[in-house]
């Protein structure tokens, strides 16, 4: 029998660079998507209008029997990652553990560069966890916070690819603090940023970039495992963008059709 499937959801379509990795690293796992693009983005709302629409999103996914739930939203993560493991009854699973871990062990001259959404930033959570498993490995580490809010709008308007004014001067603008530090890590802390990863490199040449989706792929709670189900993905979201196929294609690396859901 197969194996029930893993949700993934975003403020977005960012998490969709999440459902790429899982797809890659487990080709046979079912796994259905919701990106709440009718309430992008979370990251400049209040944390319990984070939390209310976290808890539909989830209750979405399990109305439709996932078996594990990723969070792929380093907002939501930072902010309602305890309440959604409190009450979704499945394992779930966010993308702030995996980037700090993998940080803290990736950090060679102890300072790291924390990037996210204005609440991610402000929650710290990423930071402190990343100082966290710094510390269990022996390492004293000082973390570089900043908050990149433009950066979500930025990828849900198509301004990516090495070249795009409008991001490159984002990059410099917002970059310029961890470029003054020195850091020789930088934690991209949401699932939009890895799409402009490229522009970051190019202005932080050197510099080791962590992708949160990677990590929490790595992490997934309840397991995936390489002949699981039948390989389907279905992607929902609550509202068609009119960029949704050019941005969902950037995302994932091929073309997708997503049913259009109410949500509460
Ligand atoms: N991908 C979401 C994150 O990781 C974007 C946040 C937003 O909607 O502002 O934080």
């Amino acid at each position: 029998m197969n194996r029930l499937p893993i949700g993934v959801f975003d403020s977005g379509l960012g998490g969709l660079s999440a459902v790429r990795v899982l797809r890659n690293e487990a080709p046979l796992e079912d796994i259905i998507y919701f990106g709440d693009t009718a309430r992008v983005p979370y990251g400049s709302r209040s944390p319990e209008t984070i939390v209310r629409y976290a808890c539909g999103d989830a209750d979405f996914l399990l109305e439709r029997g996932v078996r594990a739930i990723l969070v792929a939203c380093g907002t939501v993560s930072s902010v309602a990652l305890d309440i959604l493991k409190e009450r979704c009854g499945v394992p779930v699973t966010g993308v702030v553990d995996g980037a700090a871990r993998a940080a803290a062990e990736a950090t060679e001259n102890g300072i790291v560069g924390v990037i996210g959404t204005a609440v991610t930033i402000n929650n710290g959570s990423l930071e402190r966890k990343t100082r966290e498993y710094a510390k269990a490995l022996g390492k004293d580490i000082k973390t570089v916070p900043t908050a990149c809010q433009l950066f979500v709008a930025l990828v849900e308007n198509g301004c990516i690819g090495r070249g795009n004014p409008l991001t490159e001067i984002a990059v410099r603008d917002y970059l310029a603090p961890i470029k003054e530090s020195g850091a020789d890590t930088l934690i991209l802390g949401c699932t939009h940023f890895p799409i402009i990863a490229d522009i970051i490199s190019d202005y932080l040449p050197g510099v080791r970039l962590i992708d949160p989706s990677a990590e929490a792929v790595k992490e997934l709670s309840g397991g995936t495992e390489k002949a699981a189900g039948s390989g389907k993905t279905e992607y929902f979201v609550s509202d068609a963008p009119a960029n949704f196929d050019m941005l969902a294609e950037i995302f994932l690396g091929k073309k997708i059709k997503a049913s259009v859901a109410e949500i509460k």
